[in-house]
């Protein structure tokens, strides 16, 4: 595949010789570059992205996108960031659909299915048609977490959803008008509030912190001119890559092992 260089702006330079391909845009036929994405794909094309596009680094879930390949009767879903574009790929950028977001005090919620059924009742409308998981650009069982929900699984809910960029494409698909990823993230809340094992090292950590055990670390970091900084930044042990959990570095001295 060939390789992209880019200045100053989005501006794609084409290495000579490069392969082009057609896409369509609002049913306009354009010739662009194989192997950029959609969002690339746009900006050589013309079009200057102040909407539907955010950290370009498939997290923000900004730049979801709908599509149809030629003579191919599917409804497509991909990230325009991540997804590259394919011959023939008719590309429309739907705005993002605002979806109905319950208010509530995470304090005073129990995590149970009477919290979801008072918060977010349509989400027992489930029909289990499985649309939400075939228009999710994460590749998330998204139906799986709604029934899990229904059967007052707020911890499957969690972990199922885990992966949520809170595009709404699913909510946007669903015949049943379900906020899927509104209540997705009250499982998750929930969960990190009430289900989940307290992480007793992080908590006690913390107190370590305030009580300035630590501290000598900093002062030490602050004292040191910017060379020195530099210099032990390019002469820092590194992790070994796989990880291994019986790794210890050379440098011991600030390696706090729990007393
Ligand atoms: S721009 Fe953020 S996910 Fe694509």
């Amino acid at each position: 595949m060939a390789e992209f260089k880019y200045t100053v702006g989005d501006r794609t330079i084409v290495p000579p010789g490069t392969k082009m391909i057609p896409i369509f845009i609002m049913g306009k036929r354009y010739e662009v570059p194989e192997g950029l994405t959609i969002l690339k794909a746009l900006e050589y094309a013309g079009y200057r992205l102040t909407r539907g596009c955010g950290c370009r680094a498939g997290i923000c879930g900004a730049c979801v996108t709908v599509y149809r390949l030629a003579d191919d009767y599917r409804l497509r879903f991909g990230l325009a960031c991540q997804t590259t574009v394919e011959p023939n790929m008719y590309l429309t950028q739907i705005p993002f659909v605002p979806a109905n977001k319950a208010v509530y005090d995470i304090n005073e919620l129990s995590p149970d299915i009477g919290t979801i059924e008072k918060l977010y009742p349509e989400t027992f409308r489930c029909l289990a048609c499985n649309t939400c998981t075939k228009a999710c650009p994460m590749d998330i069982p998204v139906m799986d977490y709604i029934q899990a929900l229904i059967r007052g699984d707020i911890k499957a809910a969690a972990e199922i959803s885990h992966s949520c960029i809170m595009c709404g494409m699913c909510s946007l698909r669903c015949p049943a008008e379900i906020q899927h990823f509104h209540v997705a993230m009250l499982a998750r809340r929930l969960y990190a509030k009430y289900i989940q094992p307290k992480a007793k090292h992080l908590a006690k950590r913390v107190e370590q912190i305030k009580a300035g055990k630590f501290d000598w670390m900093m002062d030490e970091l602050m004292n040191l001119s910017d060379e020195e900084l530099k210099k032990r930044y390019k002469e820092r042990e590194w992790e070994p890559e796989p990880y291994d959990p019986n790794w210890r570095p050379k440098e011991t001295k600030y390696l706090i092992i729990e007393e």
